[in-house]
């Protein structure tokens, strides 16, 4: 049969009329690895307590007969769950028309672009940060424009104003604490760049999907005064509920609305909404560990330091380190090779890893020691 190569490595047959902009891209993922200390996808190394494993299934026990019939498709008991955890836990008064759910915040992402992106509205992101962002541009058909970060990673506001007036984009995406780096922006940078996203009406889109780990007053206290800031959230990383998928947005009633027209009908199952009932009730045990793993979060990074190799300041539950004498391929290997999987991002001479459970941390903490004492007793590699 006939073929076609693409940029991506992949062969598509002639008679698949996929689009020819997605020719050359590669499906989106990590490496899944069996039987490795897995510090790869930042996900919360600890399992659910065995009483909101109970809570859920009896639940899902309960749901399982009306499963013939379709969700509720506004999903109104979640919404409600989740603007009660927002209010509790942000002190900022919100109710169910302030928020939207969906299968992860992955999809919220793509909702929001479906509804403000496409050809003609351009969309602004900061990078290094999330690659889903502008996978989902790309997706969406939303241009792109790809503004910096400085050495540091962090944005510098004035520069990022200007190009805000310059560029004029529709969407603004600014991930808090960023992902790769974990280094968060301050409420009132925030602020600013909310100020600037009006003076174009532009969407002001705040990731925060890893808000629960950080000390930094979240953008949701800007949604009133600035209607057209969203901030985005998940159950993925502090909710230790990756597994289950869901992610939600926060902003004003008018953005709930355009993401209606947007989802698809019914995409929230009956069984995800109610195992996200069951654990948002739950959010205090789930969310047990934190402490440990910001605690976690220090000895790592103490660690890196005492070795000579450098981190940046992390407001998430990983780390960005660089510092090593090798190149970040080999590094990632040599990890990998003593059973612990961390996450090359592609960022020359950088490595991240997730913070785990303590005895997983002693194994990359071991493994990393190991790289040093190599590289000191071979200083020209
Ligand atoms: C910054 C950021 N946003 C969003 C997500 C997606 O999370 P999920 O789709 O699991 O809610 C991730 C996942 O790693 C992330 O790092």
């Amino acid at each position: 049969m006939a073929v076609r190569g693409s940029g991506s490595g992949a062969v598509w047959p002639l008679w698949l009329p996929l689009r020819s902009d997605l020719r050359g891209i590669s499906p989106y993922g990590a490496p899944q690895i069996n039987d490795v200390i897995a510090l790869n996808t930042n996900e919360n190394p600890y399992s659910l307590p065995t009483e909101v494993v109970e809570a859920i299934t009896t639940r899902i026990h309960e749901v399982a007969k009306d499963l013939n019939r379709y969700p509720d498709r506004d999903a109104t008991v979640l919404r409600s769950k989740l603007a009660q955890y927002i209010s509790t836990t942000t002190e900022v008064e919100v109710t169910e028309e302030n928020i939207w759910a969906a299968n992860g915040s992955n999809e919220i992402l793509q909702t929001l672009f479906l509804a403000c992106g496409g050809a003609t509205h351009l969309a602004l992101g900061f990078t290094p940060s999330y690659s889903v962002h502008p996978l989902i541009a790309q997706l969406t058909r939303t241009p792109w424009f790809a503004g910096t970060r400085d050495e540091n990673f962090a944005i510098n506001v004035p520069v990022a104003k200007a190009l805000i007036k310059e560029k004029s984009p529709r969407i603004i995406v600014l991930t808090t604490p960023n992902n790769p780096s974990g280094n968060a922006m301050r409420f009132e940078e925030i602020e600013e760049l909310a100020e600037a996203a009006g003076r174009v009406d532009a969407l002001l889109i705040v990731d925060e999907a890893y808000a629960e780990f950080s000390s930094e007053k979240s953008a949701i206290a800007l949604i009133e005064q600035y209607p057209h800031v969203v901030v985005v959230r998940t159950m993925s990383k502090a909710f230790a509920f990756a597994g289950a998928r869901l992610g939600y947005l926060v902003g004003h009633p008018a953005i709930v609305k355009a993401a209606l027209i947007t989802r698809l009908p019914y995409h929230l199952s009956s069984l995800t909404q109610s195992a996200a009932e069951v654990a948002l009730d739950f959010h205090g045990l789930l969310q047990g560990e934190i402490q440990t793993l910001i605690a976690e979060r220090s000895r790592i990074e103490a660690e890196i330091s005492s070795l000579g190799m450098i981190s940046t300041p992390s407001a998430a539950n990983f780390i960005l380190f660089r510092g090593f004498a090798t190149d970040s391929n080999t590094a990632w290997q040599f990890f990998l090779d003593r059973g612990v999987l961390i996450r090359d991002n592609g960022l020359r001479g950088f490595l991240r890893v997730t913070v785990g459970k303590p005895e997983e941390n002693d194994r990359f903490i071991a493994a990393l020691r190991e790289l040093a004492a190599i590289e000191a007793s071979q200083p020209n590699i």
